[in-house]
């Protein structure tokens, strides 16, 4: 594997999720496949879980692992081709890209959307650029449109749990009080339409998500009818895809709570984190014991470990 944005780069999705459950019985076992080898994450936006998980993973596979901030840390990066830079920018992607290469034998990089311009947003520009400058093997850790490595965590963590062949797999939305990006919705609805699962996807009236990610799904406003008996509830809040990033008011009786889950007493709740307490999901669901959260992001590990001994693999 030589670029992991999309489920699109996957094989055979099975048997990466299978490596990713192997991986996490003996994590250490291709220790020396990274020997010598750099892996680098370079985050535009704010992160916990991503960076700790994969610089984790880098390690168990014997990577050096290096992080730059580089929203903090960087040069202010100049994204656009064709301008004279005499603004507040010092450094073009062409250069800085080109340069992290030299220094890496793969590289991951975080870049939220701007949540204005979908067509640029939707058509990825800055993560095609890292891309396409760097040089070598490229792995998201989550773009403007999706969370590849999330969404893998997130099908080994419902593999790893589930208590029927093919369960019931519910992603609904949440309030919040800020626009979100559709990156996670949008990259959990793809896997799970890859997946073994039967998939709904509930949200409020207006909050539709672009149906190249959702194709199989079955999609309702209603989130009760939706969540009926269901083994795993996906909480996530997003914007609109149109009008693009709108959000509105009046939804906030969509937050999961332990009444809601009468209807799905088997259900486990998950959610990618970082998530607002009793505003996107309640803390009596947080802190119960149908919350998969904390184990879900533990498998984050896992997830980024079978990408890279992948990519490793193809050096
Ligand atoms: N879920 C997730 O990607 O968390 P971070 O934004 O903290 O990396």
């Amino acid at each position: 594997m030589k670029l992991f944005s999309s489920v699109n780069d996957v094989k055979d999705v099975p048997a990466l999720v299978a490596e990713a459950l192997r991986l996490k019985n003996d994590p250490f076992a291709f220790e020396h496949l990274g020997k010598n080898k750099t892996l680098s994450l370079v985050f535009l936006n704010p992160s916990l879980r991503t960076r700790m998980s994969t610089q984790k993973a880098g390690a168990n596979l014997g990577m050096n692992v290096i992080v730059l901030n580089i929203d903090k840390e960087g040069w202010a990066l100049e994204l656009r081709d064709g301008v004279v830079m005499n603004g507040t920018t010092v450094e073009h992607i062409r250069e800085a890209a080109g340069v992290m290469g030299e220094y890496s034998d793969i590289i991951g990089v975080r870049s939220f959307p701007g949540l204005t311009d979908r067509d640029e947003d939707y058509s990825e520009t800055i993560f095609n650029k890292f891309v396409e400058f760097c040089k070598v093997p490229v792995v998201s850790l989550e773009s403007a449109t999706r969370h590849p490595l999330q969404s893998l965590a997130d099908l080994v963590t419902i593999e790893e749990m589930k208590t029927v062949s093919r369960p019931k797999v519910v992603l609904t939305w949440a309030p919040h009080i800020k626009p979100l990006p559709q990156a996670v919705p949008n990259s959990f609805a793809e896997w799970m339409c890859r997946a073994d699962v039967d998939f709904t996807i509930a949200h409020p009236a207006g909050y539709e998500l672009c149906t190249d990610f959702t194709n199989g799904a079955t999609i309702t406003n209603n989130q009760d009818e939706a969540i009926k008996d269901a083994d795993f509830i996906y909480v996530k809040n997003w914007s609109a895809y149109e009008p693009y990033g709108a959000i509105t008011v009046g939804n906030e009786d969509w937050m999961l709570t332990n009444e809601k889950l009468k209807i799905a007493p088997n259900a486990m709740v998950m959610h990618c984190l970082p998530v607002r307490r009793d505003l996107e999901l309640s803390s009596e669901v947080l802190d119960g014991p149908q919350s998969l959260v904390i184990h879900e992001a533990g498998n984050r590990v896992w997830a980024a470990q079978a990408v890279l001994k992948q990519m490793l693999e193809k050096l």
